[in-house]
């Protein structure tokens, strides 16, 4: 078993934002986390990479409880994995190759950090990382001048200088125009499949989640109702999660393309650019 997360919870003050969340992912699946605002979505994603501590519970990965670890054992599983956010978190002011080169920052000495010396293998893994992504004219770019698609690469190329076990992303396409978002999930998920990394992002629409993810996990109010294949994802279960009324319109949590015409000039501009 890669990932476990058994009876996990948090509290804030009285209230769960997550309550007894288990789960397991055996193989570097695409999972996608979905439900309404408040559900506990990135309280969940936030505990498995110890940016929020776990009121209670385990998370086990390959076996060993994630939640036990402190000091450089504790920043090394941050390192194993990546967060990806909606804001991107980039560094606006500095150029793209050093944005994606903070992904390793932490393993970098006092002295090279003051004097903002890299290695040369760093810096050529950087450029050939940005380069997979199909960004790599935009290196010596501020990261504020590239398009927000872009600058949601250069996060994905920043994860992936950390060589991580797993990608969370929290909500990475919320900020993204449709086309955007096409080209970052798109991006995700080759990444999930070329190289064998799990990806588990929360995402806000439903067609996303049924097209890119191996499985869905419904929250709502802290807890998992749902546990299943895109294809169990209905829309009387959908309607279950988000908790909506009779009156659910499922194009309400729609990133769609206009066109598949549209869709397909995306697919056009990835393969190019
Ligand atoms: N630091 C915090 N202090 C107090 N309450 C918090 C904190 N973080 C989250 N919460 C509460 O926990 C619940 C779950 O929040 P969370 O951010 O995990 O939801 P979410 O599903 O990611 O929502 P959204 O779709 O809006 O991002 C919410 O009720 C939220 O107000
Ligand atoms: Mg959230």
């Amino acid at each position: 078993m890669l990932l476990q997360i058994v009876n996990t919870s948090r509290y804030f003050g009285s209230k769960a934002a997550v309550q007894s969340a288990s789960f397991a992912i055996e193989k570097p699946a695409f999972v996608g986390i979905i439900g309404r605002s408040g559900a506990g979505k990135s309280t969940l994603l936030r505990m498995i990479n110890r940016l929020t501590d776990a009121s209670e519970g385990e998370i086990l990965f390959e076996g060993r409880n994630v939640l036990s670890l402190t000091g450089a054992d504790k920043r090394a599983w941050q390192g194993r994995c990546a967060m990806i956010f909606q804001q991107f978190n980039l560094v606006p002011r500095m150029d793209v190759a050093s944005n994606v080169l903070h992904g390793i920052l932490n393993r970098r000495s006092t002295v090279q950090t003051m004097f903002n010396i890299w290695p040369r293998t760093d810096i050529l893994r950087a450029l050939e990382i940005l380069d997979r992504l199909g960004i790599s004219e935009q290196a010596p770019k501020r990261a504020e001048a590239l398009s927000g698609g872009q600058q949601q690469r250069v996060a994905i190329a920043r994860a992936l200088m950390q060589d991580p076990k797993i990608i969370l992303a929290d909500e990475p396409i919320a900020s993204l125009d449709p086309m955007n978002a096409q080209i970052v999930m798109d991006t995700l998920r080759r990444i999930n499949v070329e190289d064998g990394r799990m990806v588990i992002a929360n995402l806000h629409t439903l067609d996303t989640a049924r097209r890119y993810c191996d499985r869905v996990i419904g929250m709502r109010d802290g807890r998992i109702v749902f546990d299943g294949s895109p294809d169990q994802l209905s829309t009387g279960v959908a309607r279950d999660i988000y908790g909506a009324d009779a009156s659910f319109n499922e194009s309400a949590t729609s990133t769609a393309m206009p066109t598949d015409r549209a869709a397909d000039d995306v697919y056009a501009q990835t393969l190019l650019s």
